[in-house]
């Protein structure tokens, strides 16, 4: 029997990518969001892709409880993959209430209706929670380091409340924490991809954004930084490739092959890319020319981080295959479709 799966805030930027590759591999999807932080334009292109016009959408917030618990109530949901969470870095800082009370309440309705129902829960997590690590790569084993932004904090903290509740629920609950490097690109389709509200705060739109012409220069946060060309190193994971991390963790789930009742693996390449060789790639790949300048250090950043992927590699049987430069094609091909050229 098809297996049915809940993707709470579907209509985003991962979301709208993971409904994709469910869908392809079989699965019912059923999509939650309350469209805070997107419209529709992933939502219609996810139906566009799959040729699935009439996957289920629910317009709801995941603050609300009895909403949850309606949405439970509806679908015979096997496992949930909770996206919904507000995710600027700075504007974090400047409302911490703000994000703790969203990303937390609508992580503690959904574990909380999961446990209820016997459902397998994935949670979002991020690189964020290794801070600036000692060493690189980073395993799953790697120290987590004090969140240095309240957004950081939501990862951290929720990837706790996950593990103690499927520890406390003696077998009834399990759940994987999927921890992303630098998720970039869109769907090779050019019909979803990253849609960022106001200045971008991220490296690729912001990158696209410039060589479309809605920005007038880059800039580089810092190139004094202790790394072979001065900028930092990241893993840029693509997209597509990070979304089908999310259907081998839900066969996993479902299909009774997890080893631990919570379990962690990183998603990235294990490839370290500076910002200026991203830069270089973008222009040499596109055949463009990006107005860019060298800018102080960003605060918060750290130096260096890179995954190395090897559990998720051996265990989960997922691996990166896109090349920066198909990732970076891709990017450009979404900017110049929401540019209509
Ligand atoms: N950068 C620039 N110019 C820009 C934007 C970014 O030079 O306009 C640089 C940054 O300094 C950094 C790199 O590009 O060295 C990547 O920056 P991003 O903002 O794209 O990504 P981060 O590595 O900062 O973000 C990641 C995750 C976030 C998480 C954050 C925690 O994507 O979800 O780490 O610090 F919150």
């Amino acid at each position: 029997m098809k297996k049915t799966v809940l993707v709470s805030g579907g209509a985003g930027f991962i979301g709208s990518h993971v409904t994709v590759e469910l869908i392809q591999a079989g699965y019912d999807v059923v999509v939650a969001d309350n469209f805070s932080n997107c419209d529709r334009t992933c939502f219609e292109g996810v139906k566009r892709i799959t040729g699935k016009e009439d996957i289920p959408l629910e317009v709801m917030d995941f603050c609300d409880m009895e909403a949850v618990k309606a949405l439970f109530q509806k679908y015979p949901i096997d496992a949930v993959i909770h996206f919904a969470a507000y995710k600027a870095v700075g504007e974090s800082v400047a409302q911490p209430l703000k994000y703790y009370k969203n990303n937390l309440t609508s992580f503690l309705n959904v574990l909380e209706a999961a446990q209820e129902k016997g459902s397998f829960v994935l949670f979002s997590s991020s690189a964020t929670v290794y801070g600036e690590p000692d060493s690189v790569p980073v395993t799953e084993a790697t120290p987590r380091k004090p969140a240095t932004s309240p957004y950081g904090n939501t990862k951290t903290i929720c990837e706790d409340i996950l593990r103690d509740t499927v520890k406390a629920s003696e077998g009834k609950l399990k759940g994987i924490l999927l921890r992303y490097f630098n998720p970039i690109g869109a769907h090779p389709s050019a019909l979803i991809g990253e849609l960022p509200r106001g200045v971008p705060n991220n490296l690729v739109p912001f990158i696209t954004q410039t060589a479309i012409g809605k920005r007038e220069c880059l800039s580089i946060f810092g190139n004094d930084y202790p790394t072979p060309d001065g900028t930092c190193l990241r893993d840029y994971i693509d997209i597509v490739d990070l979304a089908k991390a999310h259907v081998f963790a839900v066969s996993r789930m479902v299909e009774g092959k997890m080893k631990q009742d919570c379990e962690v693996f990183n998603v990235g390449t294990g490839r370290p890319v500076s910002v200026l060789e991203l830069v270089n790639a973008f222009e040499k790949v596109n055949g463009v020319k990006l107005n860019y300048k060298f800018a102080p250090r960003r605060a918060g950043d750290v130096t260096a981080i890179w995954a190395d992927p090897t559990l998720a590699n051996t265990e989960m049987g997922w691996k990166a295959t896109r090349t920066v430069e198909e990732t970076l094609k891709a990017a450009w091909a979404w900017e110049k479709h929401l540019a209509g050229k």
